[in-house]
Protein backbone atom coordinates (compact mmCIF):
# COMPACT_ATOMS: atom_id res chain seq x y z
CA UNK A 1 0.00 0.00 0.00
CA UNK A 2 1.44 3.10 -0.76
CA UNK A 3 2.34 5.46 1.93
CA UNK A 4 1.52 8.67 3.23
CA UNK A 5 4.08 9.66 5.16
CA UNK A 6 7.49 9.63 4.11
CA UNK A 7 9.94 8.34 7.20
CA UNK A 8 13.73 9.79 6.94
CA UNK A 9 16.03 7.75 8.83
CA UNK A 10 17.16 8.70 12.02
CA UNK A 11 20.04 11.02 11.88
CA UNK A 12 21.84 12.94 14.79
CA UNK A 13 19.11 11.95 17.04
CA UNK A 14 16.35 13.31 14.71
CA UNK A 15 13.53 11.82 12.80
CA UNK A 16 12.15 13.86 10.18
CA UNK A 17 8.34 12.90 8.81
CA UNK A 18 6.76 14.59 5.94
CA UNK A 19 2.88 14.10 5.18
CA UNK A 20 2.94 13.24 1.44
CA UNK A 21 -0.83 13.31 -0.33
CA UNK A 22 0.00 16.29 -2.03
CA UNK A 23 -3.03 15.89 -4.19
CA UNK A 24 -4.99 16.55 -1.72
CA UNK A 25 -3.47 19.14 0.32
CA UNK A 26 -2.24 16.51 2.77
CA UNK A 27 -5.65 16.47 4.01
CA UNK A 28 -5.31 14.63 7.34
CA UNK A 29 -7.08 11.02 6.20
CA UNK A 30 -7.71 7.98 9.00
CA UNK A 31 -4.76 6.38 7.34
CA UNK A 32 -2.67 9.50 7.46
CA UNK A 33 -3.32 10.04 10.88
CA UNK A 34 -2.58 6.29 11.59
CA UNK A 35 0.47 6.56 10.22
CA UNK A 36 1.56 9.45 11.93
CA UNK A 37 0.54 8.32 15.22
CA UNK A 38 2.30 4.56 14.24
CA UNK A 39 5.53 6.30 13.57
CA UNK A 40 5.46 9.08 16.46
CA UNK A 41 5.08 5.43 18.78
CA UNK A 42 8.28 3.74 17.28
CA UNK A 43 9.55 7.33 17.74
CA UNK A 44 8.67 6.98 21.21
CA UNK A 45 10.50 3.36 21.59
CA UNK A 46 13.59 4.19 19.96
CA UNK A 47 16.30 5.24 21.90
CA UNK A 48 18.30 7.00 19.32
CA UNK A 49 15.33 9.28 18.75
CA UNK A 50 14.98 12.60 20.54
CA UNK A 51 13.73 14.69 18.72
CA UNK A 52 10.96 14.19 15.80
CA UNK A 53 10.46 16.96 13.22
CA UNK A 54 7.37 16.69 11.28
CA UNK A 55 6.49 18.77 7.80
CA UNK A 56 4.67 18.99 4.73
CA UNK A 57 5.36 20.62 1.17
CA UNK A 58 5.46 24.11 0.38
CA UNK A 59 2.03 24.33 -0.77
CA UNK A 60 0.89 22.87 2.15
CA UNK A 61 1.24 21.74 5.90
CA UNK A 62 -2.24 19.97 5.79
CA UNK A 63 -5.49 21.61 4.46
CA UNK A 64 -7.53 19.44 7.56
CA UNK A 65 -9.05 16.77 8.06
CA UNK A 66 -10.04 15.03 4.65
CA UNK A 67 -13.97 16.34 3.74
CA UNK A 68 -14.44 13.88 1.65
CA UNK A 69 -13.69 11.17 4.09
CA UNK A 70 -15.84 13.14 5.88
CA UNK A 71 -18.72 13.08 4.02
CA UNK A 72 -18.99 9.54 3.96
CA UNK A 73 -19.26 9.55 7.87
CA UNK A 74 -22.68 9.82 9.83
CA UNK A 75 -23.54 10.53 13.63
CA UNK A 76 -22.04 7.07 14.17
CA UNK A 77 -19.35 6.70 12.14
CA UNK A 78 -18.48 9.49 14.20
CA UNK A 79 -18.94 8.44 17.46
CA UNK A 80 -16.96 5.25 16.56
CA UNK A 81 -14.12 7.46 14.72
CA UNK A 82 -10.26 6.19 15.13
CA UNK A 83 -9.14 9.14 14.55
CA UNK A 84 -9.85 10.04 18.03
CA UNK A 85 -7.54 7.70 19.17
CA UNK A 86 -4.69 8.56 16.72
CA UNK A 87 -5.07 12.12 17.44
CA UNK A 88 -4.26 11.29 21.20
CA UNK A 89 -1.47 8.82 20.53
CA UNK A 90 -0.14 12.27 18.63
CA UNK A 91 -1.23 14.50 21.08
CA UNK A 92 0.41 12.52 23.90
CA UNK A 93 3.56 12.09 22.37
CA UNK A 94 6.51 12.54 25.12
CA UNK A 95 9.58 13.62 22.98
CA UNK A 96 10.06 16.99 21.50
CA UNK A 97 7.91 17.16 18.46
CA UNK A 98 8.67 20.04 15.90
CA UNK A 99 6.65 21.45 13.29
CA UNK A 100 7.84 22.71 10.30
CA UNK A 101 5.22 24.95 8.40
CA UNK A 102 4.47 25.85 5.22
CA UNK A 103 1.06 26.94 3.51
CA UNK A 104 -1.93 25.97 4.32
CA UNK A 105 -2.07 24.64 7.99
CA UNK A 106 -5.85 24.17 8.48
CA UNK A 107 -8.42 22.79 10.68
CA UNK A 108 -6.41 19.37 11.57
CA UNK A 109 -3.18 20.61 10.19
CA UNK A 110 -3.11 23.64 12.75
CA UNK A 111 -4.32 21.42 15.59
CA UNK A 112 -1.54 19.04 14.25
CA UNK A 113 0.71 22.09 14.36
CA UNK A 114 -0.88 23.12 18.00
CA UNK A 115 -0.04 19.39 19.34
CA UNK A 116 4.16 20.40 18.24
CA UNK A 117 5.92 21.87 21.18
CA UNK A 118 8.49 24.40 18.82
CA UNK A 119 6.81 25.48 15.55
CA UNK A 120 8.93 26.92 12.91
CA UNK A 121 7.44 28.63 10.10
CA UNK A 122 8.04 30.13 6.65
CA UNK A 123 6.74 33.16 5.82
CA UNK A 124 4.13 32.40 3.55
CA UNK A 125 1.93 29.73 6.13
CA UNK A 126 -1.51 30.59 6.96
CA UNK A 127 -2.94 28.97 10.10
CA UNK A 128 -6.35 28.41 10.76
CA UNK A 129 -9.75 26.77 11.46
CA UNK A 130 -11.63 27.32 8.82
CA UNK A 131 -14.39 24.32 9.91
CA UNK A 132 -17.48 26.88 10.77
CA UNK A 133 -17.87 27.26 6.87
CA UNK A 134 -18.52 23.61 6.60
CA UNK A 135 -21.16 23.99 9.50
CA UNK A 136 -18.71 21.94 11.99
CA UNK A 137 -16.36 23.02 14.30
CA UNK A 138 -12.98 21.92 15.35
CA UNK A 139 -12.60 18.49 16.86
CA UNK A 140 -8.82 17.80 17.59
CA UNK A 141 -8.00 20.66 19.71
CA UNK A 142 -8.75 23.49 17.72
CA UNK A 143 -10.84 25.36 20.45
CA UNK A 144 -8.86 24.38 23.30
CA UNK A 145 -5.37 24.39 22.88
CA UNK A 146 -6.17 27.52 20.32
CA UNK A 147 -7.52 29.37 22.70
CA UNK A 148 -4.56 28.57 25.52
CA UNK A 149 -2.12 29.37 23.20
CA UNK A 150 -3.23 32.62 21.89
CA UNK A 151 -6.20 33.84 24.33
CA UNK A 152 -10.09 34.42 23.73
CA UNK A 153 -10.12 37.45 21.17
CA UNK A 154 -8.14 35.60 18.28
CA UNK A 155 -9.36 31.98 18.59
CA UNK A 156 -13.03 33.68 18.85
CA UNK A 157 -12.23 35.48 15.75
CA UNK A 158 -10.12 32.19 14.05
CA UNK A 159 -13.11 29.89 14.70
CA UNK A 160 -16.29 31.63 14.42
CA UNK A 161 -15.23 33.40 11.30
CA UNK A 162 -13.15 30.67 9.98
CA UNK A 163 -10.38 33.19 8.41
CA UNK A 164 -6.98 32.23 8.56
CA UNK A 165 -4.02 34.45 9.83
CA UNK A 166 -0.75 34.84 8.15
CA UNK A 167 3.03 33.66 9.71
CA UNK A 168 3.56 37.33 11.12
CA UNK A 169 0.02 37.64 13.07
CA UNK A 170 0.79 34.04 14.00
CA UNK A 171 4.33 34.69 15.71
CA UNK A 172 2.60 37.76 17.18
CA UNK A 173 0.00 35.97 18.95
CA UNK A 174 2.04 33.15 20.25
CA UNK A 175 0.61 30.36 18.23
CA UNK A 176 4.51 29.90 16.50
CA UNK A 177 8.08 30.31 17.62
CA UNK A 178 10.12 31.56 14.83
CA UNK A 179 9.01 32.64 10.92
CA UNK A 180 12.01 31.76 8.44
CA UNK A 181 12.11 32.01 4.61
CA UNK A 182 9.73 29.70 3.21
CA UNK A 183 12.70 27.89 1.31
CA UNK A 184 14.41 27.65 5.15
CA UNK A 185 12.14 26.31 7.39
CA UNK A 186 12.83 22.93 7.12
CA UNK A 187 16.70 23.24 7.48
CA UNK A 188 15.90 25.92 10.30
CA UNK A 189 14.07 23.14 12.13
CA UNK A 190 15.99 20.65 11.93
CA UNK A 191 19.08 22.77 13.23
CA UNK A 192 16.91 23.28 16.31
CA UNK A 193 15.81 20.00 16.61
CA UNK A 194 19.69 18.60 16.61
CA UNK A 195 20.62 21.36 19.04
CA UNK A 196 17.69 19.49 21.43
CA UNK A 197 19.06 16.04 20.78
CA UNK A 198 22.69 17.31 21.63
CA UNK A 199 21.07 17.63 25.29
CA UNK A 200 20.64 15.07 28.41
CA UNK A 201 17.36 13.00 26.92
CA UNK A 202 16.19 12.81 30.72
CA UNK A 203 16.23 16.89 31.10
CA UNK A 204 15.02 17.33 28.07
CA UNK A 205 11.70 14.84 28.49
CA UNK A 206 11.12 16.55 31.83
CA UNK A 207 11.69 19.49 31.29
CA UNK A 208 9.05 19.46 28.59
CA UNK A 209 6.89 17.64 30.98
CA UNK A 210 6.85 20.63 33.63
CA UNK A 211 6.45 23.50 31.10
CA UNK A 212 3.44 21.59 29.96
CA UNK A 213 2.15 21.46 33.25
CA UNK A 214 2.33 25.21 32.93
CA UNK A 215 -1.08 25.24 30.82
CA UNK A 216 -3.15 23.11 32.49
CA UNK A 217 -2.40 23.40 36.18
CA UNK A 218 -2.35 25.77 39.41
CA UNK A 219 1.05 27.91 39.85
CA UNK A 220 1.50 26.16 42.97
CA UNK A 221 0.89 22.46 41.76
CA UNK A 222 3.12 23.90 38.69
CA UNK A 223 6.30 24.58 40.76
CA UNK A 224 5.62 21.97 42.68
CA UNK A 225 6.17 19.34 39.92
CA UNK A 226 9.26 21.79 38.52
CA UNK A 227 11.07 21.29 41.85
CA UNK A 228 10.72 17.53 42.05
CA UNK A 229 11.65 17.05 38.18
CA UNK A 230 14.88 19.37 39.19
CA UNK A 231 15.54 17.32 42.02
CA UNK A 232 15.15 13.96 40.36
CA UNK A 233 17.71 15.13 37.61
CA UNK A 234 20.39 15.97 40.40
CA UNK A 235 20.63 12.11 41.03
CA UNK A 236 21.38 11.50 37.08
CA UNK A 237 25.12 10.96 35.44
CA UNK A 238 24.28 13.71 32.63
CA UNK A 239 23.79 16.08 35.31
CA UNK A 240 27.62 15.40 36.69
CA UNK A 241 28.92 14.98 33.31
CA UNK A 242 26.90 18.79 32.25
CA UNK A 243 29.00 20.06 35.25
CA UNK A 244 32.13 18.85 34.95
CA UNK A 245 32.32 19.58 31.03
CA UNK A 246 31.63 22.97 32.03
CA UNK A 247 34.25 23.49 34.34
CA UNK A 248 36.96 21.36 32.22
CA UNK A 249 35.59 23.37 28.87
CA UNK A 250 34.52 20.98 26.90
CA UNK A 251 31.34 19.76 25.51
CA UNK A 252 29.48 17.19 27.60
CA UNK A 253 28.71 13.91 26.02
CA UNK A 254 25.47 13.24 27.59
CA UNK A 255 24.53 9.37 28.12
CA UNK A 256 20.63 9.84 28.80
CA UNK A 257 21.00 8.20 32.45
N1 LIG B 1 -9.98 17.42 2.27
C1 LIG B 1 -9.98 16.79 1.08
N2 LIG B 1 -9.45 17.31 -0.04
C2 LIG B 1 -8.91 18.54 0.04
C3 LIG B 1 -8.88 19.25 1.25
C4 LIG B 1 -9.44 18.64 2.41
N3 LIG B 1 -9.40 19.23 3.62
N4 LIG B 1 -8.29 20.46 1.02
C5 LIG B 1 -7.96 20.48 -0.28
N5 LIG B 1 -8.33 19.32 -0.88
C6 LIG B 1 -8.16 18.94 -2.28
C7 LIG B 1 -9.13 19.71 -3.19
O1 LIG B 1 -10.40 19.11 -3.20
C8 LIG B 1 -8.39 19.64 -4.49
O2 LIG B 1 -8.62 18.37 -5.06
P1 LIG B 1 -8.97 18.22 -6.63
O3 LIG B 1 -7.72 18.74 -7.33
O4 LIG B 1 -9.17 16.76 -6.81
O5 LIG B 1 -10.14 19.08 -6.87
C9 LIG B 1 -6.91 19.69 -4.11
O6 LIG B 1 -6.88 19.34 -2.72
C10 LIG B 1 -6.33 21.09 -4.25
O7 LIG B 1 -7.14 22.00 -3.52
P2 LIG B 1 -7.76 23.32 -4.16
O8 LIG B 1 -7.94 23.18 -5.63
O9 LIG B 1 -8.98 23.68 -3.37
O10 LIG B 1 -6.57 24.36 -3.88
P3 LIG B 1 -6.68 25.92 -3.72
O11 LIG B 1 -5.29 26.44 -3.70
O12 LIG B 1 -7.64 26.51 -4.70
O13 LIG B 1 -7.36 26.15 -2.26
C11 LIG B 1 -7.59 25.74 0.12
C12 LIG B 1 -6.65 25.76 -1.12
C13 LIG B 1 -8.07 27.17 0.42
C14 LIG B 1 -6.80 25.21 1.28
C15 LIG B 1 -8.82 24.87 -0.18
O14 LIG B 1 -8.37 23.62 -0.71
C16 LIG B 1 -9.68 24.56 1.01
O15 LIG B 1 -10.46 25.41 1.45
N6 LIG B 1 -9.55 23.32 1.60
C17 LIG B 1 -10.37 22.90 2.71
C18 LIG B 1 -9.86 23.47 4.02
C19 LIG B 1 -10.76 23.08 5.16
O16 LIG B 1 -11.94 23.40 5.20
N7 LIG B 1 -10.19 22.39 6.18
C20 LIG B 1 -10.92 21.94 7.36
C21 LIG B 1 -11.37 20.52 7.20
S1 LIG B 1 -12.40 19.97 8.54
C22 LIG B 1 -11.33 19.56 9.79
O17 LIG B 1 -10.13 19.72 9.70
C23 LIG B 1 -12.01 18.95 11.02
C24 LIG B 1 -11.09 18.73 12.20
O18 LIG B 1 -10.73 19.65 12.88
C25 LIG B 1 -10.68 17.39 12.64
Amino acid sequence: MPSNLVVQPVADGVRLLTLHRPQALNALNTELLAELAAELDSAERDEHTRVVVITGNRKAFAAGADINEMAERDLVGILNDPRVAHWQRIGNFSKPLIAAVNGFALGGGCELVMCADIVIAGSDARFGQPEINLGIMPGAGGTQRLLRLVGKPLAMQMVLSGEAIDAQRALRAGLISEITQPELAVERALQVARAIAGKAPLAVRLAKEALLKAQDTDLASGLRFERHAFTLLAGTQDRDEGIRAFQEKRPAQFQGS
